[in-house]
């Protein structure tokens, strides 16, 4: 169970706690019409969905799983990836509160230590060119001790005690509230500039790959659209979400 957090004006005043639940996005999206800033949370999520048609699978009772909706309908669907930046700076804000210094792997994981601690998926409705509806599903791990894969981390990892969900909880949802309203009070130069500057590899040489094979070159920032511009040797390329794959 979660309580309802203290100092949001309106996002998670309305929170559904279910004890499991197969996608805390598909639940929240499929729920009807509920106020913005109702979040959806579980403890046990038995068939999370990640980007690019990924599982997240988290252990029962140690990670935060959860959605929290909003009704951006004053961005237009072709100006979406404002709700990336949002989202990934609300998580950037809440591990900075535990001397985590994370990075923002484009479009929306966030690294620490060179590691994933936490993913992200925004889903959103549309009517006409607009985004009357946005899920925002966050896993955030938080507990968990041990993970199949080698490059994922946990809050528990990093800081090396439990940290308590409700805290943790409250401050995602008081960041990511912030940050949706600086992007509702059209603050969008300073959500670039923060997120730039939490961007991984910015500036940095590094290989990636492509369907046309491996490519050398450095991050300069993302375009208008939110697509990644990378400088390679001869000529600057800008890659749309699944187009580029990092590699090291
Ligand atoms: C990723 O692939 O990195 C995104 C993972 C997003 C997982 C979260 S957990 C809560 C919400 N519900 C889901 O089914 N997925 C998101």
């Amino acid at each position: 169970m979660y309580k309802i957090p203290a100092k949001t004006l309106f996002t998670g005043q309305n929170l559904i706690f279910r004890p499991e639940c197969r996608s805390t996005n598909t639940y929240l999206m499929e729920l009807g019409d509920v106020s913005e800033g109702t979040v959806v949370i579980t403890a046990d999520q038995t068939s999370g969905r990640g980007q690019r048609g990924n599982a997240w699978s988290s252990e029962k009772g140690k990670n935060i799983t959860a959605s929290i909706l909003f009704k951006p309908g004053f961005l237009l669907a072709k100006n979406q990836f404002w709700l990336t930046m949002v989202a990934s700076l609300a998580v950037r804000d809440t591990l900075f509160e535990f001397d985590l210094s994370a990075k923002i792997k484009w479009p929306n994981d966030i690294m620490v230590d060179e590691k994933k601690i936490c993913g992200i998926l925004i889903e959103n409705q549309l009517t006409g060119s607009s985004i009357s509806k946005s899920v925002v599903g966050i896993g955030l791990n938080v507990n968990q001790e041990k993970f199949n894969l080698e490059k994922v981390t946990s809050v528990y990892q990093q800081i090396g005690r439990e940290a308590s969900l409700q805290e943790i909880l409250d401050l995602v949802l008081e960041k990511l509230e912030a940050r949706y309203l600086q992007l509702r009070q059209n603050k969008n130069d300073q959500l670039k500039e923060e997120y730039l500057k939490s961007l991984y590899w910015l500036n940095e040489l590094h290989t990636f790959s492509n369907q046309q094979g491996m490519l050398i070159g450095i991050i300069q920032g993302v375009d208008e659209l939110g697509r990644l511009v990378i400088d390679c040797e001869k000529e600057r390329k800008i890659f749309d979400l699944k187009e580029i794959v990092f590699v090291k």
